[in-house]
């Protein structure tokens, strides 16, 4: 008897650059476990919207596309941006818009070092960085509100104004807390910059003395952005849960992940945590031009994404049965460039779909 299987609808934009390459590998990755799983099926609508289309018709997100987007239970996003278009264009006609009108309000970011991945840090031992980066997604610096008067002229005057409020700044500390409570250390650490910005950063401080009382069992601790990148390479054990704004929450992401040995394999999950809408998975890296057509990508930042996916929509045993694999394949030292192998995307993902399959027969 055939059972009945659980059916996920999920939007797929691979975008622009490698963020086309490392969506093919990772559906190919996703169809693999679905039969080996057997019990759901993921039905993908592949939406095109890239720069290469945006170049054509002048718009990156097109009339209901959000709407068509709402009706999914998850988005996998490759990446978006081109040298043929501006950055602040491409990203604010398609990647932010998206985060943005689906309340996507939390990013979330696990960073920690893969079996078999060493990191640029000569003292860095395996296990010392496993961290996860909770950032704020909706508001702060990333709030888009500004404007610049005079632009062609010696007299352009430009403002970038930040907003940060305390239900925006509440929300993401709530997620954090109960993050840092779902882990083994029970640790937060809070990153601002209060000592030169007095109002918004300030609030955040004021935020997150506030909660503690509520999660007496979490030990907190403080730190300015600055500080916190030498922290971060000096002392990565020290460290466990990270809640920072938008634009710190960005900066400390990139570094975290090259700590742990490349930008190529760290996740993201840009989360609605009230479920309203859908939430959208991605790699924390961009387009990569300069590696894009060369097969060189690494697919295990977007992999990793999916399998985050995959736990939100609760098939734990598909996202289990990926990351063991993807853990086979770096312990043998199947790497991309970047890790310091020479393996190719194509054959990462060859791999990692071999030792799936390899697992289901023995
Ligand atoms: P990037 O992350 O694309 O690349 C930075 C460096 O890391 C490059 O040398 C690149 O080759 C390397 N790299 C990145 N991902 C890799 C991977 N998977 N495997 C191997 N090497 C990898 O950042 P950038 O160069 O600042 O940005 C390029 C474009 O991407 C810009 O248009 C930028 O706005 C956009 N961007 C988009 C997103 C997104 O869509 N989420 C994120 C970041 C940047
Ligand atoms: C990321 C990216 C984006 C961000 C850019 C491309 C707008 O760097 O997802 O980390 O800053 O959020
Ligand atoms: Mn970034």
């Amino acid at each position: 008897m055939v059972s009945e299987q659980r059916v996920h609808k999920i939007a797929v934009i691979p975008g622009d650059g490698i963020g086309t390459e490392v969506t093919a590998a990772t559906l190919e990755v996703l169809h693999t476990v679905e039969r080996c799983v057997g019990s759901f099926q993921l039905q993908l609508t592949e939406f095109d919207w890239s720069s290469e289309k945006y170049l054509g018709k002048g718009f990156y997100i097109p009339e209901n596309g959000l709407t068509s987007l709402a009706t999914h239970d998850a988005i996998l996003m490759g990446a978006v941006g081109s040298p043929t278009v501006s950055d602040h264009i491409s990203l604010w006609g398609l990647l932010l818009p998206i985060r943005k009108s689906l309340n996507q309000f939390v990013n979330v970011r696990p960073v920690r070092m893969l079996p078999g991945v060493s990191s640029p840090l000569r003292r860095c031992k395996d296990g010392d960085i496993d961290w996860v980066i909770v950032r704020e997604n909706s508001e702060g610096e990333y709030a888009g509100q500004g404007g610049i008067s005079h632009p062609d002229s010696s007299n352009a005057t430009a403002t970038e104004v930040a907003i940060f409020t305390r239900i925006g700044i509440e929300r993401t500390m709530r997620f954090a807390f109960e993050t840092a409570r779902s882990r083994d250390r029970k640790k937060l650490t809070l990153v601002t910059k209060s000592n030169a910005q007095r109002y918004g950063m300030v609030l955040w401080d004021r935020v997150f003395e506030s909660l503690q009382s509520e999660y007496p069992e979490i030990s907190c601790d403080k730190m300015l952005v600055d500080a916190m990148t030498v922290r971060m390479v000096q002392n990565p054990r020290s460290l466990d849960t990270i809640v920072a704004t938008n634009l710190h929450g960005d900066i400390i992401s990139d570094l975290a992940a090259a700590l742990a040995g490349s930008i190529g394999i760290a996740p993201s999950s840009n989360l609605d945590p009230t479920r309203q809408h859908p939430s959208m998975f991605e790699p924390i890296h961009g387009s990569a031009p300069d590696i894009a057509g060369k097969g060189l990508a690494n697919p295990l930042g977007m992999i990793i994404s999916a399998i985050e996916m995959l736990k939100w929509l609760g098939e734990k045993e598909a996202s289990d049965k990926i990351l063991t694999a993807i853990n086979l394949v770096t312990v043998s030292q199947i790497l991309t460039r970047d890790l310091g192998g020479t393996a190719t995307t194509k054959e990462v993902t060859e791999a990692i779909i071999r030792s799936l399959v390899y697992s289901e027969q023995s």
